[in-house]
């Protein structure tokens, strides 16, 4: 079973939450999983990893900048056919997850679509919702 890195930024700590949530999801279904705040983060985890699950919180119609920088610093590495997602927590627009799919999309990675997004704090659905994403995930892993 592969391994799948979950890298997010968070202001508020909602999109913290949605990341928690799939960890558990990934780990239910038998995969390790590293989980992040990109200010702790490393390309290293990246190359290390099967599987990529990026996560920012939308704040004025933007990505949050940490993680853009992380994800334009990902450009280099082979990321060909990965399993990329991405996710993140929203107040009306949420434009942040498909920004950073298209980026993912644009490494060749093998995007899982559409990008999880959930409004505000994400409640026991939104979590479940997460959480089966995390089994997704570990399915593309087998
Ligand atoms: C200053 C500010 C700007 C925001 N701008 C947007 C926005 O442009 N679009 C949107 O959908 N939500 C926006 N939001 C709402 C946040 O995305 C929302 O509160 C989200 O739950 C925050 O997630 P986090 O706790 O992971 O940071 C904004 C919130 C603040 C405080």
């Amino acid at each position: 079973m592969g391994k799948l890195a979950i890298i997010y930024g968070t202001g508020f700590g909602n999109t913290g939450l949605m990341a928690k949530a799939i960890e558990e999801g990934a780990k239910s279904a038998g995969v390790e999983v590293t989980l992040k705040a990109v200010k702790m983060a490393s390309i290293s985890d990246v190359e290390e990893a099967d599987a990529i699950a990026i996560g920012s919180a939308t704040y004025k119609g933007m990505a949050m900048p940490d993680v853009i920088e992380f994800v334009k610093g990902m450009a280099g590495l082979s990321l060909e056919g990965k399993v990329g997602t991405t996710f993140g927590s929203y107040g009306w627009s949420g434009e942040a997850p498909g920004v950073i799919s298209g980026m993912l999309k644009g490494y060749g990675m093998d995007v899982i679509e559409p990008p999880l997004r959930i409004k505000r704090r994400p409640a026991e659905a939104g979590l479940e919702e997460c959480r089966q994403l995390g089994v997704q995930i570990a399915g593309k892993l087998k």
